[in-house]
């Protein structure tokens, strides 16, 4: 194909048009990329209950995540129902977390939605209650049948080896409470002059205990000591028994949480006998998730060891715990500040690039309507000073079909000369209406018929004037004006300079 010299420049600045077009498409995007890359893991944490020993958890593991901008952890809570429970770790499924932390509120129910998550391809971190099945990742907790085994011989050993000792169990099917029970009776199997009534299993609540304790107080008020499964079932029970007028009965309990009303105090406080630590761990459980997350070493079975807090050791435990809530306290406050800090850094990094956004914006469109400008004030010179200049007729002109602008070139040629050609006319040569040729020309040039006509007219006269040694006048009419002096005028306009000055020495009495 025989290509014009201008169309091979069109091809060129149809390219140059669009790189940088095409450059602040791309650099726009590597902006908002580097601003908003979604990389964040989630983990998500079931919890089957809501209680100060899972506030504390919680609230470990939440400071685990401070140093940790990339994890987000999304806590769920069954209120010790399995239905919930069950419905919440299938949204986390749903929802493809990284990971999921799972306390199973029974062992039973919860197993095949655990086994589900597993299969699914999300780790699932077992603490503190274990499922009945073994499809997890790993499990964090402590010995729950080593606890009751403790208590039992710790009770049995106080008692003298005789009386009666109650014991309230936890939720019936949750391991805890299958395993605690198991090392406590085979504690107190050797211990035959001690009467065990066990009863409870219905939940973990200091409601469950009172509900067990009265049960008891049907049967015998002849009590020596109660062992709960945890402290707030043995709080439980003792509320009854004082509301029964039994005021000598020992209460021992599980879980020794260390802040206020918590178990360690009510040790100190002479209430509780003694209890066992149940440890949360939180800051140990997110670690053992982040190491799975990131396919660190991690063991699968984590055990946490503990001890029984009694009236030797509380005090001793309470202050030490006073003096790490304080470093926590402040770890919080930091945390809180820093938090604020990249808040305000993160809201002026994005003023920042919403301003360079706009910018580059402006700039590209900036840059864009110049071009287009351009290329009207070069169409709008080339249809002017083609119909003074034949021989560039047929050069084509690259943003518009060919044959409209060669045509119109044609049609100012022919009636150059004619004062009464008007736009009227010339839409009906151009076989178009007024207002589309109006349209077209004004869209391809930025100048309307009557400013295109007059100026191909005086461009013209110029090129007469300067090829010619015809007089002013007469090359006025000669391009179609009527009145010498109105071409004068239009001259000076569009030239800056008299046709007189044009002809150097000519007068002009114009
Ligand atoms: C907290 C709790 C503790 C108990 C543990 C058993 O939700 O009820 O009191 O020791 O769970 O899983």
């Amino acid at each position: 194909m025989n290509m014009s010299p201008l169309s091979s420049v069109a091809i060129g600045s149809t390219g140059g048009k669009a790189a940088p077009l095409m450059l602040l498409h791309l650099l726009l995007c590597a902006v908002f990329m580097s601003c908003y890359s979604d990389e964040t893991i989630t983990i998500g944490v079931s919890q089957c209950s809501e209680d100060i020993w899972r506030y504390k958890q919680n609230h470990e593991l939440q400071v685990g995540c401070y140093a940790h901008n990339d994890v987000k952890l999304e806590f769920a809570c069954a209120e010790d129902d399995d239905l919930k429970q069950i419905e919440q770790i299938n949204y986390f499924i749903s929802k493809k977390v990284d990971a999921l932390i799972v306390a199973p509120n029974s062992a039973v129910p919860l197993s095949e939605v655990i086994e589900k998550a597993c299969d699914s391809g999300i780790p699932v971190i077992c603490f503190d209650r274990k499922p009945s099945t073994d499809k997890y990742t790993a499990f964090m907790g402590a010995d729950n049948y080593e606890i009751g085994r403790t208590m039992g011989n710790l009770i049995a050993n106080s008692m003298g080896g005789e009386g009666t000792l109650v014991e309230i169990r936890g939720l019936k099917g949750s391991s805890p409470a299958t395993d605690r029970h198991r090392g406590f009776s085979e504690a107190l199997a050797r211990h035959p002059g001690i009467r065990v009534i066990s009863c409870g299993e219905d939940n973990w609540t200091e409601a469950s205990g009172s509900k067990a304790m009265e049960a008891v107080l049907q049967q015998t008020y002849d009590i020596q000591c109660v062992f709960g499964h945890n402290d707030r079932l043995a709080m439980g029970a003792r509320q009854v028994a004082l509301a029964h007028g039994l005021t000598g009965i020992r209460y021992f309990g599980v879980d020794a949480l260390p802040s206020s009303g918590g178990g360690i105090e009510l040790v100190q406080k002479g209430i509780l006998e003694a209890t066992y630590i149940y440890p949360t761990h939180g800051l140990e459980l997110f670690q053992l998730a982040m190491n799975i997350v990131k396919g660190r070493e991690y063991k699968r079975v984590n055990m946490l060891h503990s001890a029984v807090v009694d009236s030797t050791n509380a005090e001793l435990l309470l202050m030490q715990y006073q003096e790490l809530s304080r470093v926590s306290d402040n770890v919080d406050v930091l945390h809180g500040m820093l938090a604020t800090y990249f808040e305000r850094i993160n809201t002026q990094r994005n003023v920042i690039i919403c301003f360079i956004c706009v910018l580059l914006i402006i700039m590209g469109l900036s840059i864009q309507a110049y071009r287009l400008y351009l290329a009207k004030v070069r169409v709008y010179e080339e249809v002017t000073s083609e119909v003074v200049v034949p021989l560039s007729l047929d050069t084509p002109h690259p943003d518009v079909p060919d044959s409209f602008l060669d045509r119109f070139r044609n049609v100012l040629r022919e009636h150059i000369q004619d004062a009464d050609f008007n736009v009227e006319r010339m839409g009906e040569e151009m076989g178009m209406s007024r207002v589309q040729l109006y349209r077209k020309l004004k869209s391809l040039t930025g100048a309307t018929p009557v400013e295109l006509l007059r100026k191909a007219r005086l461009s013209r006269g110029k090129q007469l004037l300067e090829s010619t040694d015809r007089s002013i006048s007469e090359i006025a009419y000669e391009v179609g004006f009527t009145s010498p002096s109105y071409f004068a005028k239009c001259f000076k306009d569009e030239f800056m300079m008299t046709p007189g000055e044009v002809r150097q020495g000519e007068s002009c009495n114009v």
